[in-house]
């Protein structure tokens, strides 16, 4: 009866049957073994080498690892069987080819099989398919790709709601200052027109009189414009909460033209005006539209020192209108284009210009669902468009 310990057992098999214990522990491991003789043709693989590439292990005893390699991959495996030549290891990724022609990745460690007297005799090499962990690792990257985009996006979204709470605050601050202000001038204001009005109704007055009159009666009225500002800001009526009445805009367009034609003539503006005969009515405060287009053209007009041409055209689509105002002026720096819809940004300090004009603008605009941008803007020019939603429209005029 045999009475010996495992381990005197497995001495014995070693130093009987060498080559059948190490064979079965090739075949035990989990990683892909294989020995290949110096051309590269295949002496053994063990069953975890053959099945990953697709085969059975008898049928590749004999081939050459160049059923394996890809085109695409061979300046990979040339780097790789140089390095072996030259240190006598590689360890690194390379891509096989299953049998049925599917590329994976694989990480791989050769080494160079010497005989007893150094010389080189062929390769050993265990093989792992990474497959799993490179896609789990490309998933991690477009997770990681799309989480540093996500990022930027909410930061720049914070960074615009950070603004433009800043500018509500300022605009919000202005309303409040400028309805007070407005409630206190306004009543002395509308005398004093109506005070100048009676002096230049009477009858006996020296031309230069007509003249100082005819000047104050334009400061004061300037002085209302401010003040109707103010009170724009605080979306507050002198008489009480703003009435919504119907407004033609193409009318309001026209009624602007009109207004600014001897402006435009005496800067040596051109104008030119494209109405679209489709664009009807919208539900809207009586003036409101008129101080955004108001605006728009006085900036426009402005712009063109030396003269020029305004334009200004309305297009309906289906579900908005569009308004376009361009000039050919001298355009708006880069590093102003953040800045000019800023309550108080202005860049006409010297002609009195108080910097409300595109943030009031802006106001009204997006109280009735719209917007204002600037379309382009270089040195020869500048387009802002105004969108208003068709929502804005009153059903009775849609066609
Ligand atoms: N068409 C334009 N061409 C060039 N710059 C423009 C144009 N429109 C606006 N800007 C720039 O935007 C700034 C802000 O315009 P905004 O209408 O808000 O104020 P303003 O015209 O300076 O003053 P206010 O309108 O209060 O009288 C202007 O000072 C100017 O620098
Ligand atoms: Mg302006």
């Amino acid at each position: 009866m045999d009475d010996k310990t495992p381990q005197a057992i497995l001495e014995d098999m070693l130093s009987t049957d060498r080559s059948t214990l190490l064979t079965m522990a090739a075949e035990q491991c989990s990683e892909g073994i294989a020995v290949v003789d110096l051309k590269g043709d295949i002496v053994f693989v063990n069953h975890a080498f053959a099945s990953m590439h697709g085969y059975r292990s008898e049928d590749l005893v004999g081939k050459n690892l160049a059923i394996f390699h890809s085109k695409d991959q061979l300046p990979a495996v040339a780097a790789a069987n140089k390095q072996i030549l030259e240190t006598g290891h590689f360890s690194g990724e390379i891509w096989h080819v299953r049998s049925d022609g599917t590329p994976f990745p694989t990480l791989m460690n050769n080494s160079t099989l010497r005989d007893a007297s150094g010389k080189p005799v062929g390769m050993i090499g265990t093989i792992r398919d990474i497959s799993e962990q490179k896609a789990v690792e490309e998933k991690l990257k477009a997770y990681s790709d799309n989480l540093e985009q996500l990022i930027k996006e909410r930061t720049r979204e914070l960074d615009l709601i950070r603004i433009d709470l800043f500018n509500s605050a300022k605009l919000a601050a202005m309303g409040r200052m400028g309805a007070g202000i407005a409630h206190q001038l306004n009543s002395p204001l509308c005398g004093a027109l109506l005070l100048v009005d009676a002096l230049l109704d009477e009858p006996v007055k020296t031309p230069s009189a007509v003249n100082q009159l005819n000047s104050l009666r334009s400061t004061i009225v300037a002085m209302k414009q401010i003040i109707d500002c103010m009170l724009s800001l605080a979306k507050v009526n002198i008489r009480g909460q703003p009435e919504l009445v119907t407004v033609d805009i193409n009318a309001v367009l026209k009624g602007i033209v009109d207004f600014a034609g001897l402006e435009c003539k005496k800067r040596g503006v051109a104008v030119s005006v494209a109405l679209d005969s489709d664009i009807h009515t919208i539900q809207a405060r009586r003036g409101d539209l008129d101080q955004v287009f108001l605006n728009l053209v006085n900036n426009a007009i402005d712009a063109m020192e030396g003269g020029g041409t305004l334009s200004i055209s309305s297009r309906r689509t289906e579900n908005r209108v569009e308004i376009l105002v361009s000039d050919t002026g001298c355009g708006i720096l880069r590093e102003n284009m953040e800045k000019i819809f800023e309550p108080f940004f202005t860049t006409r300090r010297n002609r009195h210009g108080l910097g409300l004009g595109l943030s009031i603008s802006r106001e009204i605009v997006e109280r009735y669902g719209g917007s204002i941008r600037v379309a382009r803007s270089k040195k020869t020019g500048t387009e802002f468009v105004v969108t208003i939603p068709l929502t804005s429209f009153s059903n009775n005029d849609k066609k």
